[in-house]
């Protein structure tokens, strides 16, 4: 086995983070190829704890890092980050971090748009990060935002520049918003220009590089059930985050991809709104989300938690080429008496196996359960598979059986060796 995916099967926060780092030691580089810093990657390692948004997770074990032609970049929050990881005694330079000039920007504008469109909405609004990544795709698609390999010709960045505001000064107005104006948007560009293009590389250059690594692991950000194809839509983020994505954002094609790993929690969160039918609003859910320390890494919102939901694993199962899952923070469960799993759904007298796209159905969801004792002892300290509890095998055993999927790798803690291998020699 060579290339690797790690993608989140649920609504994102599966603990992809931390599997990254457990196995990109193997790797040579490692991929970013969706999303921005909307992303929240935990990782506990060295005695000490970094958080990473939009810098790929390799980065912690010095690892050639890509952030690809599909992320968006805001270069005010990435060399933010940048300086905070150094401080931690990251090494971070333009030989092992290279971003391809034809990621699109995040701008301020994009910020304030996201974080407006938001308010308007009210009651109803998404839920999003507020970090502009929306409204920086939308630029995208709409063919008018301004790519890394644009800012470097003071005539190109020009004619980009009026553009944009073009659109956004028509948006902006119907918001009752100042206009924004060239100078404004040029001087911001300008404060970036030289430090972003010491990091940017022609995507077809990064490419080649990748091409010529033994083992390339791509890092998925947010989750299969968050994908705006797939997902909770309009409950989702702007991205493809299944593992098709990797073909059109990694400066690579898709026949780099040998195997996708997808990253399960043992339980559900989701951060924002949206249907979530197995979500507990009450002691158990604060339970799960006091002892998970649910607690989004990039907004400081608590997650909503629920007991897990095959009937929604399954539906990112038949999207991405999983061969393996990690399941993930099993140790949260450690005391809980009696731990459910969705299996199914009735909705309105009829049985689903899936959630439907039809959101008129999503008020009458009655998620159907199974029931497994619980272990009631520590699992944090287990080495491997024959040490954890038999109930907690038998929940492992019985998430494989109803998903038919092997759970080839169990975390149990935050830490690097928390994490029990079964058959994954990745
Ligand atoms: P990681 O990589 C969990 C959610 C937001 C919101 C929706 C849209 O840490 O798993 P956006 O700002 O992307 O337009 O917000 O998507 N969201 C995430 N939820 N984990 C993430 O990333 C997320 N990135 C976005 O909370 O509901
Ligand atoms: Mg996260």
């Amino acid at each position: 086995m060579n290339n690797v995916a790690i993608i989140g099967l649920q609504w994102g926060d599966e603990g992809k983070g931390k599997l990254v780092d457990v196995l990109s030691d193997k790797f040579d580089a490692v991929v970013r190829f969706q999303g921005g810093h909307n992303a929240g990657h935990t990782i506990k390692a060295q005695g000490k704890t970094y958080k990473l948004s939009l810098l790929p997770s390799g980065l912690v074990r010095n690892k050639l890092s890509v952030i690809g032609s599909g992320v968006v970049v805001d270069p005010v929050a990435l060399f933010k980050e940048i300086e905070k990881s150094q401080d931690l005694g990251l090494e971070i330079n333009s030989e092992n971090l290279l971003i391809a000039d034809n990621c699109c920007l995040i701008l301020s504008i994009h910020r304030e748009l996201d974080q407006l469109l938001e308010a308007q909405k009210g009651s109803k609004k998404i839920g999003t990060t507020g970090r502009g990544i929306g409204p920086a795709y939308e630029d995208r698609v709409g063919r008018r935002a301004i790519r890394i390999c644009d800012i470097n010709d003071d005539k190109i960045l020009d004619h980009a520049i009026n553009n944009l505001i073009f659109y956004h000064n028509v948006i902006r107005k119907g918001l009752g918003e100042k206009e924004i104006t060239r100078d404004e948007i040029k001087n911001e560009i300008l404060q970036f220009r030289d430090k972003l293009l010491n990091f940017t590389k022609p995507s077809f250059e990064i490419g080649r590089k990748l091409s010529n690594c033994n083992k390339i692991m791509f890092e998925g950000a947010q989750g299969a059930l968050l994908d705006v194809g797939f997902g909770t839509y309009p409950f989702v983020t702007s991205s493809h985050t299944i593992d098709a994505q990797i073909g059109l954002g990694s400066c690579l094609g898709s026949h780099k991809i040998n195997e996708t790993l997808g990253i399960v929690k043992a339980y559900t969160t989701r951060v924002g709104s949206g249907p979530f039918p197995t979500e507990l609003k009450n002691e158990m859910g604060e339970l799960l989300q006091k002892v998970g320390g649910e607690i989004g890494t990039v907004t400081g919102r608590d997650r909503r938690c629920g007991w897990l939901d095959i009937a929604l694993i399954k539906q990112s199962l038949a999207l991405n080429s999983v061969k393996n899952i990690a399941l993930t923070k099993l140790d949260v469960l450690d005391f809980i008496k009696e731990i459910k799993i969705c299996t199914s759904y009735k909705i309105n007298g009829k049985d689903y196996d899936y959630l439907p796209q039809d959101r008129s159905k999503w008020d009458d969801i009655e998620p159907q359960y199974i029931t497994i004792k619980g272990w009631m002892e520590k699992t944090s300290d287990c080495k491997n598979y024959e040490e954890l509890p038999e109930n907690a095998k038998k929940y492992i055993e019985t998430v494989e059986e109803l998903c038919n999927v092997k759970a080839s790798i169990v975390s149990n803690g935050a830490k690097r060796d928390q994490t029990i291998f079964r058959d994954f020699n990745g």
